[in-house]
């Protein structure tokens, strides 16, 4: 075992938790084994590249390698001996019944309570019902390895920075020393530490990401009010957001949220809350909303075009969950898309980030501008800066028709109105003047 300023740290997991987890203590000093199945993201690990794309996040694995601090193996026995501490980021994905599959931190847990040294540490990351930690214990089957919950809060498309600049650190665990090992690893961080019992701090990842799914839906709610009735969703929301109270964060109308978690975490804590007999009508009615969000933005189009969708051709700028990252992971810009294929619509997509059509039906092509050539709706989808920069006049000399859906509100819309276009924006109703 490493030295308790440098100790040995295993990362179960290299994928977009385990990969920012590893390469994040890894520069703050801890010697990191990362431990990854998948044998072609190993193969890119040992060549110094994620196999995501992450701001900062390869020239940080390659700095982190090159300083001897970070290496990359398949063997999770061969690691989990020389562990002080390990960290198990492996998927949780959704059951059929929208519980969380727990069978893979199951299997990590049998290998580790196997092999690691007594007095180590087991730190969940992964996002796992309440009550995981106690299951683990029994998994672990070891009275002399602690368990500690230390949940993931990171944003994709910012990962690195949330590691080195947390809005907060949760660490839940029976014992204060298991916590303040797991603390002492996040010393040169500097952010508010909230320490508290495992299924505390379990519960408080479920609820953080149901909370801002919820907070969406709201929003989108408000969104919908104005695009029906009329009134400016974006007015609204600066007036809400100044409220301190409420706050300015996470307050955009869109086409519905989604990503690798949110649906997900939304899905296993209902199951969690039902389970124990809790009414969590509330996150139903939260996914509810979202499927019709999606409805939404297609009916949107149509009105647009005042007609069918059938045989148009739409050209989609953005087909990533958001900006910032190549993740299309429950995408709602593919759920729509989905939708507009289904209704008969030929999709011509352009997304920075993607460089194969994630769905058979979508034409995906090399730029913004070629997206547009012939088609009779341009539908934004994803909030990428370049599509704010994007050349209006360019865009009116090759689209059949000057029409603009912006699911986003991302375009200058007075700029492209200046081009002919009529615009629609989210969360904006034609009765509002701004
Ligand atoms: N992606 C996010 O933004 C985010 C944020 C917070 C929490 N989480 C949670 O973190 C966990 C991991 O999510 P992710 O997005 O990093 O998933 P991911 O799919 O990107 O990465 C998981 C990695 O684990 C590997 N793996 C699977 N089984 C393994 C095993 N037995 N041994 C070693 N490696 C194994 C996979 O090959 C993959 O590379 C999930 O519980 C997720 O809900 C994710």
């Amino acid at each position: 075992m490493g030295d308790v300023d440098r100790p040995t740290v295993v990362v179960v997991g290299c994928g977009y938790v385990g990969l920012n987890t590893a390469a994040g203590l890894a520069d703050l000093g801890a010697e990191v084994f990362g431990v990854e199945a998948d044998p072609d993201r190993l193969d890119l690990l040992h060549a110094g590249r994620p196999s995501f794309f992450e701001p900062d996040l390869e020239e940080l694995v390659v700095a982190c390698v090159e300083a001897g601090r970070l290496s990359f193996m398949s063997d999770l026995r061969g690691a989990g001996e020389r562990a002080d501490i390990a960290y198990v980021c492996v998927p949780t994905p959704e059951s059929t019944d929208g519980s969380a599959d727990l069978s893979i931190v199951e299997d990590v847990a049998h290998t580790l309570g196997e092999v690691m040294p007594s007095g180590s540490t087991v730190v969940l990351k992964s996002t796992v019902p309440v009550g995981t930690c106690d299951a683990v214990a029994t998994w672990l089957a070891r009275d002399d390895v602690d368990i500690v919950s230390n949940p993931e809060f990171l944003q994709v498309g910012r990962a690195v920075a949330s590691f080195r600049s947390p809005d907060r650190i949760v660490i839940g665990s029976w014992t204060t020393e298991a916590g303040d090992r797991v603390e002492r690893l996040f010393a040169g961080v500097d952010a508010p530490v909230v320490r508290t019992d495992p299924r505390s701090a379990e519960l408080i990842k479920y609820a953080s990401n149901a909370y801002l799914a919820l907070r969406l839906s709201f929003v989108n709610t408000v969104a919908e009010m104005c695009e029906l009735g009329g009134g400016n969703a974006w007015r609204v929301m600066e007036g809400m957001g100044l409220d301190r109270r409420i706050g300015a964060a996470f307050l955009q109308p869109g086409p519905g949220w989604g990503g690798s978690c949110l649906p997900k975490d939304v899905r296993a804590m209902a199951a969690t809350g039902l389970a124990v007999g809790a009414d969590m009508s509330l996150l139903d009615a939260a996914r509810h909303l979202n499927e019709r969000r999606f409805d939404q933005i297609v009916s949107q189009v149509e009105g647009a075009l005042a007609g069918s969708i059938e045989g148009r051709r739409i050209a989609v700028w953005g087909l990533t969950f958001k900006a910032g990252t190549d993740d299309l992971r429950v995408s709602p810009a593919l759920a729509v898309v989905g939708r507009l294929l289904d209704a008969g619509a030929t999709v011509l997509a352009y997304d920075p980030m993607v460089r194969s059509a994630p769905d058979e039906g979508i034409v995906l092509c090399d730029t913004s501008e070629a997206a547009v050539v012939g088609a009779e709706c341009l539908l934004v989808l994803t909030e990428w800066p370049e599509f704010a920069d994007a050349s209006a006049s360019a865009a009116a000399r090759t689209i059949a028709r000057r029409l603009v859906v912006d699911a986003r509100g991302v375009l200058d819309a007075d700029r492209w109105m200046a081009e002919g276009f009529e615009v629609h924006t989210v969360g904006v109703g034609h009765r509002s003047e701004d």
